[in-house]
């Protein structure tokens, strides 16, 4: 793994868009892996800046999203479909039809995460996955306990994913309960990843991530055995590795 730690939240959005632009610059037809959450928004600002001022081009691009509630339509206002167009894909000239995400209100929702990950599969994969990190180590909706090898399925939320998204929602009680999401299996099959953390409170999961054992416990620590991760992180997600001085020197 690589390890950025930065010096502010601007220097490392500017680190996860330049994975994007490297991407995106090397060729025509590039598939990305997007995400949804805060963690992401940063950086999407930033690439959305280098459209703009830059003439950074998404043409051809396509994406692919990690996952979707089950139960809302693509159109609802919280659904993951509506914030990646509102976060990126309308401000920037990446065809909002190239970008797919799991359908949330599919009649079958098992189907659904089968014709998924065929859907990746077909588009020749994903050439680079973008990844937030749940306090609890999840990475999309891979909760603890989630096999390492999942593939696009149906999860239960836990308790303290629910919780975290309920900032989202008017009412915790209207945080679906179920979410359509890639599987560790899937994730690890995208050619390059950047996971991107800030704030104390993702200090554990990081510390997890980078210097834990691999662990269905920690789901993000999949990301060890693949060959092409870079972390970036600031100083608070950063406070509880043991080894930042090494990694701060590495670079
Ligand atoms: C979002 C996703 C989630 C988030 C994670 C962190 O598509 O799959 O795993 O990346 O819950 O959320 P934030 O960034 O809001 O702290």
């Amino acid at each position: 793994m690589e390890i950025v730690i930065a010096q502010d939240a601007a220097a490392g959005a500017r680190a996860v868009a330049d994975e994007f632009e490297q991407v995106l610059r090397a060729g025509d037809g590039a598939v990305l892996g997007l995400a949804t959450g805060s963690s992401p928004v940063a950086a999407y600002a930033e690439l959305i800046r280098r459209h703009r001022e830059e003439g950074l081009s998404f043409a051809g691009a396509r994406a692919f999203l990690l996952d979707e509630y089950v139960g809302l339509p693509a159109d609802h206002p919280q659904s993951y479909h509506r914030f990646i167009r509102e976060q990126l894909v309308d401000h920037v000239d990446l065809d909002s039809s190239t970008v797919i995400s799991p359908d949330g209100a599919a009649a079958d929702p098992a189907e659904e995460a089968e014709r998924y990950d065929a859907a990746i599969a077909a588009a020749g994969g994903v050439d680079l996955q973008i990844l937030g990190i749940g306090v609890n180590g999840h990475i999309a909706f891979n909760e603890p306990g989630s096999s390492l090898a999942s593939r696009t399925r149906v999860v239960a939320l836990t308790r303290s994913t629910i919780e975290a998204n309920a900032r989202f929602f008017d009412r915790a009680e209207d945080v679906p309960r179920h979410a359509l999401s890639q599987g560790l299996g899937t994730i690890r099959e995208a050619r390059r990843i950047v996971l991107t953390a800030t704030g104390e409170q993702k200090a554990a999961a990081v510390a997890q991530l980078v210097e834990g054992a691999v662990s269905a416990r920690w789901p993000a620590t999949v990301l060890q055995l693949h060959p092409h991760v870079t972390v970036v992180v600031d100083e608070a997600a950063a406070s509880r590795l043991e080894l930042a001085e090494d990694y701060r020197a590495a670079r």
